[in-house]
Formats: structure tokens, C-alpha cells, sequence
């Protein structure tokens, strides 16, 4: 018996279901890039389709800081939603407000409305009463289906399920918030020997899952930007190597990291791809030898102990390619991709954007990034926390 409700325990028909997504995709001049995040809660909404429950949809995209910004509207999300559930999916001209109500009172039992981008308002992300008050209105019964949202304690995922229980409105989650904790409960309870791979870039997220696993994994192997971060901060040169984020250097924190870890845990890599600026390879070097300005590292190779060690691990987490994987540095990632398809033990992988590489092999993938990371290393969730409270 788990410790909150699912939509399964709920009556639908008739019924406002407000239902908290992560449709934050990818968007590129007007569409949907990858449709992974729609693709995974379709199972909810069609649930609430089926059983004549009216399915208002809302999610954040993007981080528009809390100012209405045309860049950042749902209106691609609602046009693949009406292609996926062959129905169409209206987009509402906000998330809350009067209009938006008018939009909601008109629905049909069965019909389907997106919510326009929940981060358009600063009360979202601040988690303010009188618009976690607004969205309560649009609500009979909330369902969160946003694993991936999960470690935000935002009005939409947090004060609204909070204020709705108070007022003995049924608040559950859905299938796929449901599926996700299941995939990583093997990894969150679980003793036995820990790898966590850590590439890709996203280094606020990705620098801070670095300084947790040292802590409670046993080894954790460096791949993507995240390894140069940490090399440039043990005093390696790198190059032109990426190592920086919107202009925020992570050298200080990667350096107490280091400083703070058991050292043999931290894998620092030995095999790279040494390529020009522009992407052209050149050579497979030892990093540590020093790379020279117009020079970057492309890929991260695995060792043959990396390998031996995931292939010997109970449970195995993965987060971001290991090289530059749109520009067709892959090695380091499928030779990750093949030890995980040979170990024995547990592997799940974190985030959308290494499921292709690793489609075929015997591993579980979430699409959680900073949501897992936080649920692995803490084994809490804010959205969860709030989902317990009925
Ligand atoms: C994600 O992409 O990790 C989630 O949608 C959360 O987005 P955020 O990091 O902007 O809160």
C-alpha cells in the first residue's frame, strides 16, 4: 500500500480534474522537438477521458520568470496534445482569471483544455496564496502527473494540493508520477554497490548530484561538461572545453567537492576525445596531459575498469551523455549503454534525452532529471510530501 492516493481511488465522472504535468519540451521555431514528456502522461489524461472526467491540464515550459512571454507558450504543447489524443485540446488564455474560468465552465464531461504557462505568473514559482486560490477554483480534484516537477515545492505542486486537502478535496497521482517513484524505489531503498554516471551539462543540477552521490554512492564516473568542470577546477587544462553555464562558473563548488569526497570515488576520465573548437576530431589523449586553447574535449571514454564496475554494481543511475552527442561524439555514451545492457544489477536512467541512445537495452529510463537526482539522494519529493497529506 503506497502512502497517498492514486487516480485509480477517485471518481472522475463529472468531475473538474486538474491535473499538474511536466509538459516543459524542448520547442523549436513553433514545435514540439521531442515528445517524450507528452507521450508519458497520455495514459492519465485518456484514463480521465474515458471516465467522463473534464481534464484540465496545466505545466510550466520553459523559465519566463514570471512575465507573460509569447516565447514560452503552450500553444505547441495543446496542438501535439489534440494530435496525440485525436481530439482537440483548447488552450486557455491563461492559467487563471476570470476568461480562464469561462474557458473551464464551458467544458464538456471528457473534453480536454491545456492551461496557458503556469510560470507566466510570479505567484507559480513563489508559491503565492491568492494564485494557488485561483487555480483551486478550476479544481473538484487534483491529480499531480509531474514526476518531473516533483522536487519544486510550487504553488501549482505544492500550496494547491496542500490548500485542496484542507478543503476535503480528493488530491491524488497519477499513473505516471505513480510509475516513476516505483522505477526509482529500487535505487532509493536498495544497499548493495552504487554507480552513478554523471555527463551532459545542466551543471547547477548536474554539480550539486555530484556532491550528494559522493556521499551516499560508491563511485561515481564523470562524463559531458560536468567533467570538464570538475578537471578545470583540479587544475587541468582543458582548452576551450565548456566548463561554464550562463556565465556561472562552478570551479569553487566542484573544488569542495573534491576536497570534501572520499578521493577514489570521484573518476576523473582518462580516455577522451580531443576535437577542434568546431567539432573535428582529432585524437583519443589522456585529459590530464593538458589541451590546448582551440582545442576542446568532445567525448569521455569509459575505462575498462568504469566498465567492470557498472557491469559488477547493484544499482546503476545515469544522467547525460558522456560526449557532445548531437554533434555525433557518441562512443563515450553507447560504451556506457553497453555496460549497462551487460550488468546484472538495477539501472535506471534519468532524463529524456539519453533514452534514444539507450533504446534496446534492459534499463529503466525516467524522465525526471533534477527530480530524481533529488529523490535518489534524499528519498523526498515536496509534491510527494503534499500528495500524503489526505
Ligand atoms: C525539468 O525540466 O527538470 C523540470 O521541468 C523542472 O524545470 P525547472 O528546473 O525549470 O524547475
Amino acid at each position: 500500500m503506497s502512502d497517498y492516493k492514486t487516480i485509480k481511488d477517485l471518481d472522475l465522472a463529472g468531475k473538474k480534474v486538474l491535473v499538474r504535468l511536466d509538459l516543459n519540451v524542448p520547442i523549436k521555431e513553433g514545435k514540439v522537438k521531442d515528445t517524450t514528456r507528452i507521450d508519458a502522461p497520455l495514459e492519465t489524461i485518456k484514463y480521465i477521458m474515458e471516465n467522463k472526467g473534464k481534464a484540465i491540464l496545466m505545466s510550466h515550459l520553459g523559465r519566463p520568470e514570471g512575465q507573460k512571454n509569447p516565447d514560452f507558450t503552450l500553444k505547441p504543447v495543446a496542438e501535439k496534445l489534440s494530435e496525440k489524443l485525436g481530439k482537440a485540446v483548447k488552450l486557455a488564455p491563461d492559467c487563471v482569471g476570470a476568461e480562464t474560468e469561462a474557458v473551464v465552465d464551458a467544458m464538456n464531461d471528457g473534453d480536454v483544455v491545456l492551461l496557458e504557462n503556469l510560470r507566466f505568473h510570479a505567484g507559480e514559482q513563489e508559491n503565492e496564496a491568492i494564485f494557488v486560490a485561483g487555480l483551486a477554483k478550476l479544481s473538484d480534484v487534483y491529480i499531480n502527473d509531474a514526476f518531473g516537477t516533483a522536487h519544486r515545492a510550487h504553488a501549482s505542486t505544492y500550496g494547491l494540493p496542500l490548500t485542496l486537502a484542507k478543503e476535503k478535496k480528493p488530491i491524488a497521482a497519477g499513473f505516471l508520477m505513480d510509475k516513476e517513484l516505483s522505477i526509482w524505489k529500487p535505487i532509493v531503498e536498495g544497499t548493495g554497490k552504487s554507480v552513478a554516471v554523471i555527463g551532459g551539462a545542466k551543471l547547477k543540477e548536474k554539480i550539486k548530484a555530484v556532491k550528494k552521490f559522493s556521499k551516499t554512492f560508491d563511485r561515481i564516473i564523470l562524463g559531458g561538461v560536468v567533467a570538464n568542470v570538475f578537471m578545470n577546477a583540479a587544475g587541468f587544462k582543458i582548452g576551450s572545453s565548456k566548463c561554464e553555464e550562463k556565465g556561472k562558473d562552478y570551479c569553487k563548488e566542484a573544488n569542495d567537492i573534491i576536497s570534501g569526497a572520499v578521493k577514489e570515488k570521484i573518476i576523473f576520465p582518462t580516455q577522451a576525445v580531443l576535437a577542434t573548437a568546431d567539432f573535428k576530431k582529432e585524437a583519443v589523449i589522456n585529459p590530464k596531459e593538458g589541451i590546448e586553447e582551440g582545442h576542446i574535449i568532445a567525448d569521455v571514454l569509459p575505462t575498462e575498469e568504469d566498465m567492470a564496475a557498472i557491469k559488477e554494481a547493484e544499482r546503476i543511475v545515469w544522467f547525460g551523455p558522456m560526449g557532445a552527442y548531437e554533434f555525433n561524439f557518441k562512443e563515450g555514451t553507447q560504451a556506457i549503454v553497453k555496460a549497462i545492457g551487460e550488468t546484472k544489477g538495477y539501472a535506471v536512467i534519468g532524463g529524456g534525452d539519453l533514452a534514444a541512445a539507450a533504446e534496446g537495452v534492459d534499463a529503466k529510463v525516467s524522465t525526471g532529471g533534477g527530480a530524481s537526482i533529488q529523490y535518489i539522494t534524499s528519498g523526498k519529493l515536496d509534491a510527494l510530501e503534499a500528495l500524503k497529506t489526505t
